[in-house]
Order: structure tokens, then C-alpha cells, then sequence
């Protein structure tokens, strides 16, 4: 087991080191990129059944580094991918936070009882209030097709010493909501957590649910159960978040980008005394879309469209742009107050039965990754965030994120001391790139031969033998 979990993580390296398109990272500069693949803790789900847990102090790389990117997605007990219609991904998301040392938590109640003098969120730049959307990563169904990668030179920075405070560790906390689908009755009704389905009429804290409230997060908790066909039965299935992170170590070298996170629900409305900080934000996470009347599908299609203006209250460049949306999403963008288009972020729909391509699941969100430097935020500037939905039917619990990375700075000007001095190591750059040439050869060779061990290995065991446990 242990030989093919190394000899499995070696060929992930490989391929990630020559698949890479950061590909400085692999010719010659030492601060390469590193990769590494967890699970989290196993959840079990039969039909219709709900996991909404939250685990805390999960394995992620330490040490003072610069995220890359940020992968993941539901696998069996042996390894397989497991698909939408079977259990669907609500969503998953990545906190950061401090804890005193020698303090545990293993879950939200644990964590509930614990003070600020114990428990310290270590939340991403902004813009949401205190408690809404703090997480570094998060998506949902379409995480298998989105892109997540930070080009070089930047890195999302963590595990800085200076940034940790006395006395305190930082750890990573990993939220997983999961419904099991299979022999539903409705199965878009169950994923968007219709109310009626699960039988729901209080929260999870037994509070009375208000009467208009008709699906979304609130009925669709951990050990909810939506309905399932009469006399339909499977079994209970054993799951995990099987995710894959890629770093690099911090150094001169890295430029910092931080992460912010707009919801289209937001309720922050400019003030005389506004500053745009994180208390005038509601952000309410989701929301719901009303079906639109038939005449209206000839006027406009029924589209809902969102639109929210908000104040910048930090500046710099945007590295990276991706927006988070439901099914029956038609994409999301960020524009300028004067209608200038910064990003905008597509779901891409599956139409088959396979894995990554299931029929009206999103099944991946496109990316905007603008030149370095050309796109620039400034302080105080007022951005338009966009959200459209499908009005055709109603939906309930659905949601309209958009995540951008940022840069202080731009990317360093070619005509440096710099460039000066790297023509003269031309030299020297050739032959390491001969050399990290000869060095992927004998990667290539020990795949294979690690690929045909195994090979003669399983084919001398009986069955098959999951390779990740
Ligand atoms: C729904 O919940 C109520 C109590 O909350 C229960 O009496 C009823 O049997 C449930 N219905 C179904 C179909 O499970
Ligand atoms: C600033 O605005 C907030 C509302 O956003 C209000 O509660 C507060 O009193 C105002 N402060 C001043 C000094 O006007
Ligand atoms: C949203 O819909 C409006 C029309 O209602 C359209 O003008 C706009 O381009 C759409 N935006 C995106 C990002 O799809």
C-alpha cells in the first residue's frame, strides 16, 4: 500500500512538473512548485442524505508558503470520482484560522464555545462582514473544470510567522456539504434544498423557519434527508473531499496576492461617513429567483439579472477572477462604474453521464486571468458586480460569488538590473535547461517503471486495490 501511494504521489509530481505551464518554476529557478494530495475525513451518505460538516485542523502544507492552486473533488472508498447525479456538491470550503496552542477543536460546537482569546478566524481581505465568507477557496459543482492556478510570479501568502500571534498556531479548516441524490424524486429540487423535500419546517436550532422561506441552506443541514422515490434503495456510501493543493516556498521572488470575496446579496449601500469596511456588508450568502411571467420569455428570455455597486476600500491589480453561481446560473461579471468590462465568469453546462460531464450541472465556471498589470483597481473606485440567472423556472438557494485575487504590485518592468543580469547567465540558463532535461527524461523512464510494477503487481493480486487509503 505505502509503495504505491509514493510511487502514485511520484507520477502526480512528475506530470504536474511537466504539465506545468508555470513552467519558471521548472527550468532552472529553485522555488519549485510543490504538490501535495489529502483526504478529508470519510462521510457517509446513503439516497437522499445530507453531510454538512466541518472539519477543522485538516492536513494542508505548512510552513511560511505561497498557494498556487487549489483542486479538489468527491471520491469513493476506492478512489473513483464520483459523480453529480449521485452525490452532488453544494459546495466546499477552505478557512484559514489560529488557535491557541494546546487548545482543540474538532467541530463547530467545539468552536463555538471558544472565545477570541483562544479561536481567531484568520479570514481572507474582505469585503463581507465579520462572520459571512471568510474562506480562502470554495466552490461547488463546477470545481473539477475550474481553473484555480496563481500565475508567477504571485502566490496567495500564508503561514507567515509575523502574521500568527503569540502563543497561537495556524491551522486550516475544511467545510463539506454534500447531498446524496440517488432515487431522489426532484433531484434539482434536493440540490437547490427545497424546503418541502426535507420535510423542513425549523433551522437546525430548532428555530421556525419564516413562512416565505422556501429553500436554501437553512433546510438543507447536516443529517437532512431530502425525499426519496417510493420502495427505492442503496446503499450507505463511504466519501471523501480527496484535494489537491500546490505551493511554493515564499521568498523574494513571490509577490503576495490577497483574496477577496463580492456576493451579489451584499446589502452595503454608500454612506456620507461610508469607509466600505467589513461591518457596513451584509452579505447573505444566497438567494432566490421568482419564475418569470410568459410573456416575459419573449421580451428578454427571462434572465434575472443582479446588479450591485460597491466601493473598493483597497486598491492594487487584478490577477485572477471567477464567479461562483447554482444551476440555472448564465454567468456573472465585475465591471467599472462607466461599464468597462474587468471580468466575467461563464458556467459551463454538462450534457452527458460522465464524471465532469453531468447533464444541467455546472460543471465548471471560466476564469480571467488579465495580463499582470492591466487591470487596476483603485481605492475608493465604485465596481458593479453582475449576476444572471435563469428565470424559467424558480429557484431557491442560489448564489452569486465573485472572487478576485489582487496584487499590490505590478509585475516587475523588463528593463531592470534584472533582465541585465539574467542576459549574462543565458549561458548558465541553457545548460540547466539541459539538464532539468535529462532529469525529466529519468522521470518519464521511472513512471513508466513504476507504471509497469504496478501493473505486474495488481495483475498478480486478486482484484482491484484502491490506490488512495
Ligand atoms: C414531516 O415531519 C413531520 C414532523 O416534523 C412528521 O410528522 C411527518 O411524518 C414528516 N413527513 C414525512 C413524509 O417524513
Ligand atoms: C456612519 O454611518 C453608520 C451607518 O452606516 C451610522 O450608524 C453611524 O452613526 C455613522 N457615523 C457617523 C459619525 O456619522
Ligand atoms: C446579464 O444579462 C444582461 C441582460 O439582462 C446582459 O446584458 C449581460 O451581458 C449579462 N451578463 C453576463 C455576465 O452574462
Amino acid at each position: 500500500m505505502k509503495s504505491y501511494k509514493r510511487g502514485w504521489l511520484l507520477l502526480v509530481g512528475i506530470l504536474v512538473m511537466l504539465s506545468s505551464p508555470h513552467s519558471q518554476a521548472f527550468w532552472g529557478n529553485e522555488n519549485k512548485i510543490k504538490t501535495a494530495v489529502f483526504l478529508s475525513p470519510k462521510f457517509v451518505l446513503g439516497p437522499g442524505s445530507v453531510e454538512n460538516r466541518f472539519y477543522y485542523n485538516i492536513d494542508f502544507p505548512k510552513g511560511h508558503i505561497a498557494l498556487k492552486s487549489f483542486n479538489a473533488e468527491v471520491i469513493d472508498e476506492a478512489g473513483n470520482p464520483v459523480p453529480l447525479h449521485e452525490t452532488y456538491l453544494h459546495h466546499w470550503v477552505v478557512a484559514r484560522y489560529f488557535l491557541r496552542k494546546g487548545v482543540e477543536v474538532s467541530d463547530l460546537n467545539d468552536r463555538k464555545k471558544l472565545t477570541s482569546s483562544d479561536y481567531i478566524s484568520a479570514r481572507n481581505s474582505g469585503i463581507c462582514q465579520r462572520d459571512a465568507l471568510g474562506q480562502y477557496y470554495g466552490l461547488g459543482s463546477e470545481t473539477r473544470k475550474t481553473a484555480t492556478h496563481v500565475p508567477d510570479p504571485y502566490g496567495i501568502e500564508v503561514g507567515n510567522p509575523a502574521e500568527i500571534p503569540d502563543g497561537f498556531e495556524e491551522k486550516w479548516l475544511l467545510n463539506v456539504h454534500a447531498i446524496d441524490t440517488r432515487g431522489v424524486e426532484d433531484k434539482l429540487g434536493c440540490t437547490e434544498c427545497k424546503c418541502d423535500l426535507y420535510n423542513v419546517t425549523e433551522d437546525e436550532y430548532g428555530r421556525p423557519l419564516r413562512p416565505d422561506y422556501k429553500g436554501g441552506l437553512l433546510c438543507c443541514y447536516d443529517h437532512t434527508q431530502c425525499r426519496v422515490k417510493q420502495g427505492f434503495e442503496d446503499v450507505r456510501r463511504n466519501l471523501y473531499l480527496r484535494y489537491t493543493v500546490k505551493w511554493v516556498d515564499m521568498d523574494t521572488s513571490v509577490v503576495p496576492v490577497k483574496v477577496y470575496i463580492f456576493d451579489i446579496t451584499d446589502g452595503w449601500k454608500r454612506s456620507s461617513n461610508s469607509t466600505g469596511m467589513n461591518s457596513e456588508h451584509s452579505c447573505k450568502v444566497e438567494y432566490e429567483i421568482e419564475p418569470c411571467r410568459a410573456t416575459e420569455l419573449a421580451d428578454n428570455g427571462c434572465i434575472d439579472t443582479r446588479r450591485i455597486s460597491l466601493d473598493m476600500p483597497f486598491g492594487g491589480y487584478v490577477i485572477y477572477g471567477v464567479a461562483h453561481q447554482h444551476a440555472g446560473g448564465s454567468g456573472s461579471a465585475l465591471y467599472r462604474e462607466d461599464g468597462q468590462l474587468l471580468c466575467s465568469s461563464i458556467p459551463a453546462y454538462g450534457d452527458g453521464e460522465e464524471v465532469g460531464n453531468e447533464a444541467g450541472y455546472i460543471v465548471g465556471m471560466t476564469t480571467c486571468y488579465p495580463q499582470p498589470g492591466t487591470v487596476k483597481i483603485s481605492k475608493g473606485e465604485t465596481l458593479i458586480l453582475e449576476s444572471n440567472y435563469s428565470s424559467i423556472r424558480h429557484h431557491t438557494g442560489v448564489m452569486g460569488l465573485f472572487y478576485i485575487l489582487v496584487a499590490d504590485e505590478p509585475p516587475k518592468p523588463m528593463n531592470t538590473l534584472y533582465t541585465l543580469v539574467q542576459s549574462q547567465t543565458q549561458d548558465s540558463i541553457i545548460l540547466l535547461t539541459i539538464l532539468w532535461a535529462g532529469v525529466a527524461l529519468m522521470g518519464i523512464v521511472t513512471v513508466i517503471a513504476v507504471a509497469i510494477r504496478y501493473k505486474l503487481k495488481r495483475e498478480r493480486e486478486d482484484g482491484y486495490e484502491a490506490i488512495m487509503m
